[in-house]
């Protein structure tokens, strides 16, 4: 297996099976650091930059307790606008990831613009970090969602995962570039103007990936070891902010998970995902059903930061 050590964590791509395994056996070890609430040293010497150029709850937020439970430090910014790249200078990839280098050990990166952490890990020579990048790709929000299923499952191999949402959504490229590494076949529902984009099928045509393009969630549910979601009423992954105005419309019901639905077609055994935040795909009641495993998942967004960061580190092999 190739060593994670001084790796860009850019794409899942280029990610191979037995890697997949990896990273999931450190997330195991290091998992009691943040089960118990307790900080260690193994990156005690380590410093993480941020460099966020889109808005982040959970992403940027995890990454950062990640280094603090291994007892990192951590510098950085959650908005541009408070750094020359968002001023009148309009402060290039190359220039500030060429700087911010000098500042810390591994550089973690969302951007607006698909692309961008490639182009940034061109210019440092610290691991950079897709967190994120428009409508491109999020690796570490689908290593996150892959470990849950597995210690939630088992297994990542035999089950049938129902993808629901926006299908240009950067979670849903990272995530069916993974499933060509596993027998996990896709169910794949979106509004038409959300569907996979031609040339990304022919990718994944080209990977042996798995998928049947269906038209409701209705028509597949009962099938599904894995249901993935995202939202339909979506903000534009393109641009670095988008404000709430005026009325947001309403998701369709060919796009919606509710209790109700579980309850008369699910299987029982079924796991909800959905990377967050939520609008009304989803609905609040889903928590309390035996389906819901979001906020482990979010939970598990903090244990696969730590490993990710301990092995592009070198501080596990
Ligand atoms: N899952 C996810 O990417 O959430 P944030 O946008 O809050 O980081």
């Amino acid at each position: 297996m190739r060593s994670f050590l001084g790796r860009d964590i850019l794409s899942l791509k280029d990610f191979e099976r037995m890697e997949y395994f990896r990273v999931f056996q450190v997330c195991e070890d290091l998992k009691p650091y943040a089960r118990d609430r307790r900080n260690g040293d193994l990156l005690k010497e380590k410093t993480l930059v941020t460099a966020f150029y889109q808005p982040s709850t959970r992403t940027r937020l995890a990454t950062e307790a990640a280094m603090h439970r291994l007892g990192g430090r951590v510098v950085g910014f959650s908005d541009a606008k408070m750094t020359r790249a968002g001023d009148f200078y309009q402060e290039s990839i190359k220039d500030t990831f060429h700087m911010l280098e000098y500042y810390g050990d591994v550089i973690a990166i969302r951007h607006f613009q698909q692309g961008a952490p490639a182009e940034a890990a061109r210019w440092a020579s610290v691991p950079v970090i897709n967190c994120g990048d428009g409508w491109g790709e999020h690796p570490t929000q689908v290593l996150t969602d892959l470990y849950t299923i597995w210690s939630e499952r088992g297994t990542l191999d035999g089950l049938k995962v129902l993808c629901v949402g926006d299908m240009r959504m950067r979670t849903m490229h990272s995530l069916l570039y993974a499933m060509s590494q596993f027998d996990m076949p896709a169910f794949v529902v979106s509004p038409p103007e959300m569907s996979l984009l031609p040339q990304f099928k022919a990718e994944l045509d080209e990977r042996n990936v798995l998928y049947t393009e269906v038209p409701s969630v209705e028509d597949v549910i009962a099938e599904a070891d894995v249901i993935y979601m995202e939202p339909v009423v979506q903000a534009d992954y393109t641009k670095s902010r988008e404000e709430a105005a005026g009325e947001r419309g309403t998701t369709p019901a060919a796009y919606k998970v509710t209790r109700e639905m579980l309850r008369r077609k699910a299987k029982r055994d079924a796991i909800i995902l959905h990377s967050l935040p939520r609008m009304d795909e989803l609905p609040e009641d889903v928590d309390a059903t035996r389906h819901a495993r979001y906020w482990i998942e979010a939970f598990n967004g903090v244990v696969l930061r730590m490993a990710l960061l301990a092995l592009v580190l070198g501080a596990v092999e």
